[in-house]
């Protein structure tokens, strides 16, 4: 990962990754500290008393998912969400690890509560850098286990067949010091309380889809940021593919991190109610055009 352009990564050849090593990120250290500040989060409870679907729901809420106060208790079947990065994006803050993984924290723990027993919070995260390589998905599997999400499977989202325009090979042809170029983010996959729904509900996937979205490998092209306007969005079709596998027909789908809003209009275009939570004014509109252009 290397200093971005404002809609994608600027040319590899000529990357300068100096801002990146020296970002927050690369501040070190899990301390005692931030274990106490996480049991702290976890034991602190909210409650938020049930209303109508139609007065919570097909909203995208201007502020930040470390509190959620529209979203009832118990009432999301799926979250599915691409949290920020905290790589010098603009909408990063650029936080050292542990005050990104505790915000990770304090939005685990609202999506925990906000969530139906059984129900499913898929996060899509990739690992960073490479001189330290940062293994996200370990601390992911970390923090939410500690929030008492049941880890329920990983999914390897495969972005390109191989060798793209990238040549950041590290050393040619020489064992001195070549550097894995990823191809591939992840989508981890937890469930609150029960690896199954105990309750009954329609699903709308089909036999094709689900043969594929069972396997652990998942080929799906990555989204424009330039054709989105935001610089990290996922495809929709990913979305879907989430929102088909792990929701019923009339689950609400919650993305707390919705930037440019592809996970509630993969949600409307699968016919389920929506909510998300975003920070950046800018995303907001963006999210809401997209959502007017789409019938539902
Ligand atoms: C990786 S992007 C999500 C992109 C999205 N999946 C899409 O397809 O457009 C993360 C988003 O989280 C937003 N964000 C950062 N901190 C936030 C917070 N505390 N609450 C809500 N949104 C936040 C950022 O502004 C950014 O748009």
């Amino acid at each position: 990962m290397s200093k971005t352009s404002r809609f994608g990564t600027g040319k590899r050849e000529s990357h300068d990754s100096s801002e990146f090593y020296n970002s927050g990120l690369y501040t070190p250290g899990l301390t005692a500290t931030f274990f106490k500040l996480l049991e702290r989060i976890k034991s602190t409870k909210r409650t938020v008393p049930q209303r109508d679907l139609g007065e919570w729901t097909n909203q995208i809420y201007r502020s930040t998912s470390e509190r959620m106060g529209e979203i009832p208790d118990e009432s999301v079947g799926l979250v599915f969400t691409s949290p920020p990065y905290n790589v010098g994006k603009e909408y990063d803050q650029n936080l050292d690890l542990m005050d990104y993984l505790l915000l990770m924290c304090r939005v685990g723990s609202e999506v925990y509560r906000v969530l139906k027993p059984g129900g499913r919070y898929v996060i899509n995260i990739a690992n960073l850098g490479r001189k330290p390589y940062i293994p996200m998905t370990a601390y992911f599997y970390l923090i939410h286990g500690v929030l008492e999400f049941q880890p329920a499977g990983e999914i390897i989202w495969q972005k390109a067949k191989g060798a793209n325009n990238s040549c950041a090979w590290g050393s040619w042809m020489s064992a001195r010091a070549p550097r894995i170029r990823d191809i591939h983010e992840y989508l981890l996959v937890f469930a609150k309380d029960d690896f199954s729904r105990p309750d009954k509900g329609e699903s709308d996937i089909s036999r094709d889809e689900f043969m594929s979205n069972t396997l652990s490998i998942w080929e799906v092209m990555p989204e424009s940021a330039k054709k989105i306007g935001h610089p990290a969005p996922f495809p929709v079709e990913l979305a879907s593919r989430v929102i088909r596998s792990y929701s019923y027909v009339d689950d609400v789908i919650l993305d707390p991190f919705c930037g440019s809003g592809t996970t509630c209009l993969a949600a409307k275009l699968n016919g389920r109610p929506y909510v998300g939570y975003e920070i950046m004014e800018e995303y907001c509109d963006l999210a809401e055009r997209r959502l007017l252009g789409v019938g539902g």
